[in-house]
């Protein structure tokens, strides 16, 4: 893409709740053990909200570290880009509460849904609104509440969600933290691998829904392993050629954290180390497109990657979707 300007992501911030839900705490709640979580998920606990906290709630406070973190007002703001798959309601957008709780009152506002490779996706979308110079302060939020789709009376998928934000202020290029570019991939054949069936025009809110148990998330574990696995490493390694990189270039992986097996059978593929990803899964889970602000904003303030680092986000989730995205930091 031949860009105007360059898009750099001035500010970053996350908030995640204080509640946390540890594996001791649902092996007491049904048939599981930290042993068997932590083995095959990497996960050891994760933030769980409480009653009355919605999607945006959780955004507004991130989006405050984020706008603080680049020193700009809310009422700079152009655009806000909400990406979550667990919205306050199904419209008005969580992007307009989020707007009219920041006081962000020049911004438009819309939500995007791209399950966790969602917040790539927005960050795609703000890079290009930069980058045509049609706008010059977006701000890209990753929220979810997944603790309220999360079924806790199944095993295979209670133990893997967490709740949690994270949130980016991108604007013309400012020499840190560049977006140099985005890839963005979906396939909707294998849509019944990961979803939510009911709520929405297919299947509306019944009494037969809520006793199916269809408003929680619905997941075919070992097919979604198998296919975050591939896609990953596909993305990663197509980023590289076309910007004429090897692999073995990207100082850090950050990847959606949905599984530590996942992530290290990816590296493996790629012949890095697997030091070379970073790893928070064992704190908070997965929170879907939280998860990649999270840890950047992580990284950004334990001073992790050296500026002039070369990162790459990836992520993959339900769609099927998956995205990457190369930082210069
Ligand atoms: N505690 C104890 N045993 C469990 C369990 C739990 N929490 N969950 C499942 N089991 C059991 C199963 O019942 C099964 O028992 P069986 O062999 O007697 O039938 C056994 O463990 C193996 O189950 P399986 O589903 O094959 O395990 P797995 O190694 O595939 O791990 C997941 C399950 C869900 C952790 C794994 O498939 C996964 O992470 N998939 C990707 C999911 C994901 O990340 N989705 C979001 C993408 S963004």
């Amino acid at each position: 893409m031949d860009n105007e300007y360059k898009a750099s992501i001035t500010g970053v911030g996350s908030f995640l709740p204080e509640k946390v839900l540890t594996n001791d705490d649902l092996s007491k709640m049904l048939d599981t053990t930290d042993e068997w979580i932590t083995k095959r998920t990497g996960i050891k606990e994760r933030r769980i909200v409480e009653n009355g906290v919605a999607a945006s709630d959780l955004a507004v406070e991130a989006s405050l570290r984020a706008l603080d973190d680049a020193n700009v007002l809310p009422t700079e703001v152009d655009l806000i880009i909400a990406s979550t798959i667990t919205p306050d309601c199904l419209f008005p957008s969580t992007s307009c509460y989020i707007q009219e709780k920041l006081g962000a009152r020049n911004a438009g506002a819309f939500d995007l849904l791209a399950a966790c490779a969602g917040f790539v996706y927005a960050l795609s979308v703000a890079r290009s609104f930069v980058a045509s110079g049609a706008m010059k302060t977006v701000l890209v939020v990753g929220t979810e509440c997944m603790s309220k789709i999360t079924d806790y009376t199944d095993r295979s998928t209670c133990i893997l969600f967490g709740d949690g934000a994270g949130a980016v202020v991108v604007q013309q290029g400012n020499g840190r933290r560049e977006i140099i570019t985005t890839y963005l991939g979906s396939d909707g054949s294998q849509a019944e691998l990961l979803m939510l069936p009911a709520g929405g025009s297919r299947l509306p809110a019944s009494h037969e829904t809520v006793d199916s148990r269809s408003h929680y998330i619905k997941l075919r574990g070992k097919e979604v392993f198998k296919q975050a696995i591939i896609n990953m490493v596909d993305v990663i390694t197509r980023a590289a050629t076309e910007n004429n990189m090897r692999v073995e270039d990207f100082d850090m992986i950050i990847p959606h954290q949905s599984n530590i097996r996942i992530i290290e059978a990816a590296m493996e593929k790629l012949k890095l180390p697997k030091e070379k990803a970073y790893i928070n899964i064992d704190r908070y889970g997965n929170t879907s497109s939280a998860s990649i602000p999270i840890a950047m904003d992580e990284i950004e303030k334990g001073g992790v990657l050296k500026p002039g680092s070369t990162a790459i986000l990836v992520a993959f989730g339900g769609g099927l979707t998956w995205s990457s995205s190369i930082i210069k930091w």
